[in-house]
C-alpha cells in the first residue's frame, strides 16, 4: 500500500473541527484548499470526524465504483432516525459480479421496476398534467414569478400524485396536510445534530419525529386503500423483514426530492434567462439531444446535493493517497464536476462540451451518485427535468425582473441562489 499522506490535517476533536466554516460557504472552503494543498484530495474535520474530501472525477470513481465494496453508505443519526429502514442505510455482504451490498442491490433491483420502463411511461401524462397545470398563464400576470419557490410546489405535487396518489386539486385538503407534515420533518434533518432529550420536546428534532409518525400512519393507510399506480406495486416488492414499503414511501415524498428538483429547474431558468440566451432556448426547444446537453451542463455545474458520505470500512489508499480504517469521505459534486482535467473551461456554461470533448462522458458526473449505489429515480427525475423545462421552452421568453438580481449560489442544504430569483415570462411568438 502506498504510504502517501493526505493533504491537510484532520486535528484533534472539537478544537479542529471545520463543520461551521464548511458549511458556511463549502464551495470557498473547497477551492481554498484544492488551491493551497494543489490537490483535488485532501482531509479535514469535519462534523467531528477525520473526513476526506473527494474533489476529483478519478477520485470519486474509485470512491463510488472501484471501492464500492471497501467504502460503506454513511449517513447521519439524524438521518437514520428520520427515515427509518431504507435502501440508502443497508450495507452488507459484497456480490461479486455487481460489487455491492447483495441485500441493497437486490432491493435496489426490486425497487427500480417502478420508476423503469412501462412503469416510467404510465407517470408520463400525469407529469404533462401536473406540469401544464403549474407553468400555464405566467405572461398573464404583470408580476415576477419566484421560480425555486414554484418550483417546489410543482415537484411536491408531482412525488405526492405520483407516490401515494393524492393529487393535488382532487385531494387538495389531503395534499396540504402530507406537505404541512413533510416541512415539519424536513427541519428535523437540516437541525443541528445534537443528541435530543425527551424532555426537550419543541425541538425540531423532536417535532419531526412526531411528523414522521403522523406520516407512517397517513402512508399506511394510503397503502390499504390505493389500488392503482406505484403505491399498488410497491405493496409486491420483497423487502426484508427489517424494512417495508411504508418507510421507502416515507423518503420518496420527503421534502427532499422536490427541493433537488426545484434546485436544478430553478438553475436551468436562470442560466437559460435574457435575450442573450434566445438562441440556446429556441436550440434546445427544437433540438432534445441539445436539451438533454444543456440538461447535463446544469447538472455538472449546479448539481443539487453537495454530494454524499461513505466510510472506509478497512485501511485503504485513494488516489493513492492511505485511507485508514474509519476515515469518512465525502465526495463533492460541484467540485469533482469542475475538475480542469476532465472539463475545460470549468466554470463555463458550455452545452457544446456534450458533443465535442465530453461526448459520452455523463456518467463522469455524480450529481445523482455514481455506480451502483446512484440514485435509482435517474430516469424519473429526467422525464420530470424535460417535461417542465419543454414546456417552459415550448410556451415563452424569459428574464430576470428586476434585471440586476444577486444570484449568490448558496449550496445548503440544496443548491440555489440565496434569494429566490424572480423572472418574468412573456409568452413566445410560436403560441
Ligand atoms: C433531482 C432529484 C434527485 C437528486 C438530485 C438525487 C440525488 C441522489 C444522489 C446524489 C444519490 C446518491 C447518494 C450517495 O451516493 O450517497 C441518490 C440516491 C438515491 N436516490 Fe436520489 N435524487 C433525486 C431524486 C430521487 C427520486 C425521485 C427518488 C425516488 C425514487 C430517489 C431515490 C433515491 C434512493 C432510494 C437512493 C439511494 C440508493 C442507494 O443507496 O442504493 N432519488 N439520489
Amino acid at each position: 500500500m502506498s504510504q502517501i499522506q493526505i493533504p491537510g490535517s484532520s486535528g484533534y476533536a472539537l478544537m479542529s473541527d471545520k463543520s461551521l466554516e464548511f458549511y458556511k460557504d463549502p464551495m470557498h472552503f473547497c477551492n481554498s484548499r484544492i488551491h493551497s494543498y494543489g490537490s483535488r484530495i485532501f482531509q479535514a474535520r469535519l462534523l467531528n470526524k477525520p473526513t476526506l474530501f473527494v474533489c476529483s472525477v478519478k477520485g470519486m470513481k474509485e470512491l463510488l465504483c472501484e471501492k464500492v465494496n471497501v467504502f460503506d453508505t454513511s449517513y447521519t443519526t439524524s438521518m437514520c432516525k428520520l427515515f427509518g429502514d431504507t435502501v440508502c442505510f443497508t450495507n452488507d455482504l459484497i456480490c461479486p459480479p455487481c460489487q455491492t451490498g447483495e441485500e441493497a442491490q437486490l432491493l435496489r433491483l426490486s425497487l427500480m421496476q417502478l420508476f423503469r420502463g412501462k412503469m416510467l411511461d404510465s407517470y408520463a401524462d400525469y407529469i404533462n398534467r401536473v406540469c401544464a397545470r403549474n407553468l400555464k398563464d405566467f405572461s398573464l400576470s404583470s408580476e415576477p414569478v419566484a421560480v425555486y419557490t414554484m418550483f417546489k410546489r410543482l415537484a411536491t405535487e408531482l412525488m405526492l400524485g405520483i407516490f401515494l396518489n393524492a393529487d393535488a386539486e382532487e385531494s387538495a385538503a389531503l395534499s396540504k396536510q402530507i406537505t404541512q407534515l413533510s416541512t415539519q420533518h424536513w427541519h428535523g434533518l437540516i437541525s443541528a445534530p445534537v443528541k435530543v432529550k425527551v424532555s426537550v420536546w419543541s425541538s425540531a428534532f423532536t417535532q419531526a419525529l412526531e411528523a414522521k409518525e403522523k406520516l407512517l400512519n397517513i402512508i399506511n393507510e394510503r397503502l390499504q386503500s390505493e389500488e392503482d399506480g406505484l403505491i399498488s406495486k410497491i405493496k409486491n416488492v420483497p423487502f426484508p423483514e427489517n424494512t417495508n414499503a411504508t418507510q421507502h414511501l416515507l423518503l420518496f415524498i420527503s421534502a427532499l426530492i422536490p427541493k433537488a428538483l426545484a434546485s436544478l429547474l430553478t438553475s436551468f431558468t436562470v442560466e437559460l434567462a435574457g435575450t442573450d440566451k434566445i438562441n440556446i432556448r429556441k436550440r434546445a426547444q427544437e433540438n432534445e439531444d441539445y436539451l438533454n446537453h444543456v440538461l447535463l451542463e446544469v447538472e455538472r455545474l449546479w448539481p443539487s446535493f453537495i454530494g454524499g458520505r461513505r466510510i472506509a470500512k478497512q485501511d485503504t489508499t485513494l488516489c493513492g493517497y492511505m485511507v485508514p480504517k474509519g476515515y469518512l469521505a465525502l465526495f463533492v459534486a460541484f467540485a469533482v464536476h469542475r475538475d480542469p482535467e476532465i472539463f475545460d473551461n470549468p466554470d463555463e456554461f458550455q452545452p457544446e462540451r456534450w458533443s465535442g470533448r465530453n461526448a459520452g462522458q455523463e456518467k463522469l458526473l455524480c450529481c445523482f451518485g455514481n455506480g451502483s449505489r446512484n440514485c435509482i429515480g435517474i430516469d424519473l427525475n429526467n422525464v420530470i427535468l424535460k417535461t417542465a423545462a419543454g414546456y417552459l421552452l415550448n410556451h415563452y421568453s424569459w428574464d430576470l425582473d428586476p434585471p440586476n438580481q444577486s444570484l449568490h449560489y448558496k449550496w445548503l442544504p440544496v443548491s440555489r441562489p440565496a434569494e429566490d430569483p424572480k423572472i418574468k415570462f412573456t409568452c413566445s411568438s410560436k403560441t
